[in-house]
């Protein structure tokens, strides 16, 4: 096997995607100590103060180091190569926690035990969904009572549509939860509550069903339960299909506690084994496999560094095929233009660090001077470039005001340049004119960026002034039907940066009765 098939085997990059609170932080940082990258867990704590400070993000950056939207942590387990592209969560979230999910080859669906899908899991799964990309699911937080696990179950494939297929079974005695059953090896894993809060990996002990002290280990009662349960999870008699996984279509579902340390190896073992490493992807030239030995990537993320010291940016490119060699020379597609890049940096754990290397599935970060754009393509292989990233509804809007009416063209200048960069997305009322411009963004922080960055980079003081509208859909259709949309109460027509016309809701009513109503007219959350 060649060195690039190699690498490409035994590469996993994968997203988690949660709900704030289900504890994305926490089993990150587990996976991180599992994998050896961090020796003890307690920088939890640290993130998550930083996390709270929602409006001061200045002071976020300085304290988490590079990035306020975080980065690629990459370490090894058993002998793959795991990288973890981390989505931005709380306040930080914004349509960059969606682009990182189109450079993942698979995700982990991070669902709190009493909550089940809520609404940031949805919409992150959508895009999953969307791309068909395999999904893994971990029921958190099962040190504590839960809802009904089969329930739980039902819960996701009746909300989301996709079939869990459980790995790991709980099992709870009362409110006391007393371990998981594994289906694969037919064993039980008994649960203990360490003394250090998780803070180092946890031994577990494992029984068979039939070990003479298993009623006496774990109850009578929860030993029943669990008969009952197996019997009917076997009973479904569905086989795991591992075709079907890779489709999107199942999903293989783990029981644990990340606190705790409960249930992540086994889920950490059972990840490396059905994780596709990195596949083909789609390219104006056609299929490009990762072992082609000619580099290529996308950009998936450009970071902007607010640092004033620091003027430079950070483009996140993803390795989609090729051996990336540190000062390598590729081509910018899209300008046609030859690229030199000298110093591409990797994120260990926390860490910028440079690197000589990198294989398909990994992600460099490119400094930049602002001329990568969000969807560019880098080749060592000619002209070919990838799918674009498409631009997802915002679902914050403002307009945009400035004190000084003679920044105006500063304004507009910083507005195209940073919603071309993908910062925020920009849209005008249907009677442009110089008027007024509305920005959308997928979360709060993205506005507290642009702004500050309209005032450092462009030298224009704005200021926001929040509209009530809370859903946006591109809509597609007849123009005179799309033009009568505008008159309506709650809504709103407006156009993008492409002149693409955009109806604005103020309320999923509002969205679902226009949306029904209008027959000659399709409404898309993803620019069409
Ligand atoms: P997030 O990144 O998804 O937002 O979640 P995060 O890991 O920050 O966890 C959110 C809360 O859930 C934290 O509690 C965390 O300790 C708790 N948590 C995470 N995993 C588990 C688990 O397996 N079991 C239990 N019982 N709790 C879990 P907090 O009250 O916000 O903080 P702290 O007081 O624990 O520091």
């Amino acid at each position: 096997m060649t060195a690039i098939a190699d690498e490409v085997r035994r590469r996993r990059t994968f997203a988690i995607i949660s709900h704030p609170d289900a504890g994305k932080t926490t089993l990150t940082e587990k996976l991180l100590l599992y994998g050896g990258a961090i020796h003890l867990a307690g920088s939890v704590k640290a993130r998550r103060a930083a996390r709270h400070a929602t409006s001061d993000w200045m002071q976020m950056e300085q304290e988490r180091g590079i990035s306020v939207t975080s980065s690629v942590l990459q370490f090894e387990y058993l002998g793959r190569a795991v990288n973890l592209l981390d989505t931005p969560g709380h306040a930080d979230f914004s349509e960059d926690t969606y682009r990182t999910l189109i450079a993942a080859d698979s995700a982990v669906m991070l669902l709190d035990n009493r909550k089940g899908v809520e609404e940031r899991t949805r919409q992150l799964f959508e895009v999953c969904h969307r791309r068909r990309t395999p999904i893994f699911t971990f029921v958190n937080k099962c040190d504590r009572p839960g809802a009904d696990p089969l329930q739980l179950l039902d819960d996701v494939e009746r909300d989301l549509g996709l079939k869990c297929y459980p790995v790991t079974w709980p099992i709870t005695s009362g409110d006391r939860f007393v371990g998981v059953y594994n289906r694969d090896t037919r064993r039980i894993h008994l649960f203990e509550k360490g003394e250090d809060h998780g803070s180092s990996r946890v031994e577990t002990d494992v029984v068979t069903l039939d070990d003479p002290d298993v009623h006496e280990r774990i109850g009578d009662s929860a030993y029943e339960q669990l008969m009952n349960d197996v019997e009917l999870l076997d009973m479904a008699g569905e086989e795991f299909s591992p075709e079907a996984f890779l489709r999107g279509e199942v999903s293989p579902t783990f029981f644990g506690s990340a606190l705790t340390n409960f249930g992540v190896e086994p889920f950490l073992a059972k990840f490396l084994e059905l994780a596709p490493s990195p596949t083909s992807r789609e390219a104006s030239t056609g299929t490009v496999e990762p072992e082609d030995p000619h580099f290529t990537g996308f950009v998936f993320k450009i970071q902007a560094n607010m640092d004033p010291k620091h003027r430079d940016r950070i483009a996140f490119v993803r390795v989609c095929s090729g051996h990336f060699e540190a000062g390598m020379q590729v081509k910018h597609v899209r300008t046609g233009k030859a690229m030199r890049l000298a110093a591409p940096t990797q994120f260990l754990a926390r860490e910028r660090t440079h690197i000589e290397e990198a294989w398909p599935g990994d992600v460099i970060g490119i400094h930049d001077r602002g001329n990568l754009r969000i969807g560019d393509t880098l080749s060592a292989n000619g002209d070919l470039e990838f799918a674009g990233i498409p631009r997802f509804s915002p679902q914050h809007f403002s307009r945009i005001l400035i004190g000084d009416p003679m920044k105006r063209k500063q304004l507009d200048t910083g507005l195209q340049q940073l919603s071309e960069e993908g910062a925020a997305q920009v849209f005008y009322s249907e009677t442009y004119a110089g008027t007024t411009p509305i920005v959308g963004a997928v979360g709060q922080l993205q506005f507290d960026v642009l702004l500050h960055r309209l005032e450092h980079e462009y030298g224009v003081k704005a200021r926001l002034e929040p509209m009530s509208y809370r859903f946006a859909r591109w809509v597609l259709g007849p123009e005179a039907d799309i033009r009568a949309l505008s008159g309506g109460h709650g809504r709103t027509l407006v156009y993008d940066a492409k002149e693409a016309p955009l109806v604005l809701f103020d309320s999923e009513w509002t969205l679902r009765t226009t949306t029904e109503r209008e027959k000659t007219l399709t409404f898309h959350d993803v620019a069409p």
